[in-house]
């Protein structure tokens, strides 16, 4: 099998994003660790912050973070950081050529349930040479076609990494006795069809009209439209559900919702949406925001959040119709319902 240093050697990058990406592999290497010891290193349970979003931080959020944002500070490749756990950008080395952004430890109210968690990357190129000091949130404001190196590490029963740089996604699995990440699957493609799905079907009186009929066809199953069976899986941790989709297909949906208005979306498109856009349509998939490609969003915020379908293409595709020809200002119930209180 080929390590992850063999495989970027056939893949001819620049050697400075090579060095970037062993960065983040190292790095997740010890977060693993961390995940793995759980109560044994005294990181489960929250902390008394929220972040930048309202979010209550747990331990391993903070930890996970500073790991990160110290091994990208001491790259000289890096320009500068977006975290979802930072509340601005933060700049790094002068004379680096690139920006990333990350969700150090998405899907973390898992953690103190032992369940999956991961991190989620996504590398971009500085567009112009800037003195130090005047790195802006506008440089880290490309749409998700920029990227050059996405992808995420899975902290599960194996810990996995999955990346793209534009030729494919790889799956990398870590083989913890050497340390060493080895590529366990090349050239991923996800099933264009599929009679699985995942989202969070609680929040379904909020959501648009056209998801609510989309899902309802879904779940009439063989004597509906649709005349077969479908199955339903929810991680509430996006690194997971993608990571199925990815494996054996699958739609995964985050959909606009009427919970709380001031929130209808709940995923990052600078973290969340755009890198797994980006490894689901390079494994022959498509994600869309119901009426747009992820990929082809112009940010205007880091911290912006997006509607996210993603997946199989075919079932998108027949999501996507239902968006079509209106109806996508119809809201779902009344706002004034008792909602359950969210998790990060
Ligand atoms: O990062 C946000 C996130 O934790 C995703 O990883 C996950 O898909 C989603 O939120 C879970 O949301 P909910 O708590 O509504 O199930
Ligand atoms: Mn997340």
């Amino acid at each position: 099998m080929q390590t992850l240093a063999q495989y970027l050697q056939t893949q001819s990058l620049n050697p400075a994003l090579e060095n970037l990406i062993f960065t983040l592999a190292d790095t997740s290497k010890a977060i693993s660790l961390a995940v793995r010891n759980g109560a044994l290193a005294g990181v489960l349970g929250a902390t008394e912050q929220e972040n930048v979003q309202g979010e209550t931080q747990k331990k391993l959020d903070i930890i996970t973070n500073d790991m990160l944002k110290n091994a990208l500070h001491d790259n000289l490749a890096v320009r500068g950081i977006a975290s979802e756990e930072e509340d601005n950008i933060v700049e790094a080395n002068s004379e680096g050529q690139y920006l990333v952004c990350f969700d150090p430890l998405d899907g973390s109210s898992n953690i103190d349930i032992n369940s999956l968690v991961g991190t989620i990357f996504s590398t971009l190129s500085m567009q112009e040479k800037v003195p130090q000091g005047e790195l802006s949130e506008q440089h880290f404001l490309q749409s998700g076609r920029k990227q050059i190196a996405s992808g995420y590490m899975l902290y599960g029963p194996s810990t996995m990494m999955a990346l793209t740089t534009g030729q494919g996604v790889q799956f990398f699995t870590l083989d913890h006795k050497t340390q060493e990440y080895l590529l366990t699957n090349e050239k991923v493609t996800i099933t264009p069809d599929t009679s699985e799905f995942a989202i969070n079907m609680s929040n379904q009186r909020f959501w648009e009209k056209p998801m609510q009929n989309y899902i309802d066809e879904l779940l009439q199953g063989a004597i509906g439209p649709r005349e077969k069976a479908f199955n339903m899986r929810w991680i509430a941790a996006m690194v997971g559900d993608v990571h199925r989709v990815l494996s054996r297909g699958g739609l995964f949906t985050y959909p606009t919702d009427h919970k709380n208005p001031n929130k209808p979306y709940k995923l990052r498109l600078m973290y969340e949406a755009n890198p797994m856009a980006w490894l689901v349509e390079q494994a022959g998939g498509k994600a869309s925001t119901g009426y747009e490609n992820i990929l082809d969003i112009q940010p205007s915020h880091i911290h912006q959040r997006v509607p996210v379908i993603l997946g199989s293409s075919n079932e998108v595709d027949i999501c996507l119709s239902h968006h079509q020809g209106g109806n996508q200002g119809d809201n779902g119930d009344e706002l004034s319902d008792q909602v359950a209180p969210s998790l990060v």
